[in-house]
């Protein structure tokens, strides 16, 4: 397994992050956090309603600040939120304090996947095909900026991705 302090899993949403990430860290004898997960557990509140009260901004600064926390211990597999890489402290931590890897997803799949969802505020609009083309087109280079590794996800279940993955790490 590759020396790095930290695993970081960056893509967006829809990737596979977090499933991917808790098998890892299971295969790994890691601990697994989820940023977003973190982000809930210490505001008391759901992703939505930190949107809602404090708007994205609200957000990015307490995703920001989890990130520079979970980062600055040893040991874990963090599963980031897909907009994690647009600060650019924490794009520097991810680089100094992990092996960062890229998740990559389609849009046909990405839109599969989060079908059902209802806990992303950035896909409670009618178009989510458009939002998400456009936070890819924004966010890929930041995603390509970081990446020690790029791993695509489209035609595997988390399993098999795990399984592929933890032989290139
Ligand atoms: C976001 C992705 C979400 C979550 C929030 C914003 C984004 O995480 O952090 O809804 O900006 O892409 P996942 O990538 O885990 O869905």
């Amino acid at each position: 397994m590759n020396p790095a302090p930290n695993l970081v899993l960056v893509g967006p949403m829809g990737a596979g992050k977090s499933s991917i990430g808790r098998r890892l860290a299971g295969r790994f004898g890691l601990d697994f956090v989820d940023a977003d997960r973190e982000i809930e557990a210490r505001t008391g509140a759901s992703i939505p309603t930190i949107f809602e009260c404090e708007g994205e901004t609200g957000f990015r600064a307490r995703e920001a600040a989890t990130l520079a926390e979970l980062l600055a211990r040893d040991g874990l597999v963090v599963a980031t939120g897909g907009g994690a890489v647009l600060d650019a402290g924490s794009r520097r931590q991810m680089r100094e304090r992990g092996f960062v890897v890229h998740l990559q997803v389609s849009l046909a799949r990405q839109l599969e996947r989060l079908a059902r969802d209802r806990s992303r505020p950035l896909l409670a609009g009618d178009d989510r095909a458009d939002v998400l083309r456009r936070l890819t087109e924004t966010r890929a280079p930041l995603y390509a900026e970081v990446a020690d590794l790029c791993f695509d996800t489209n035609n595997l279940f988390p399993p098999q991705a795990t399984e592929q993955l933890a032989r290139l790490l």
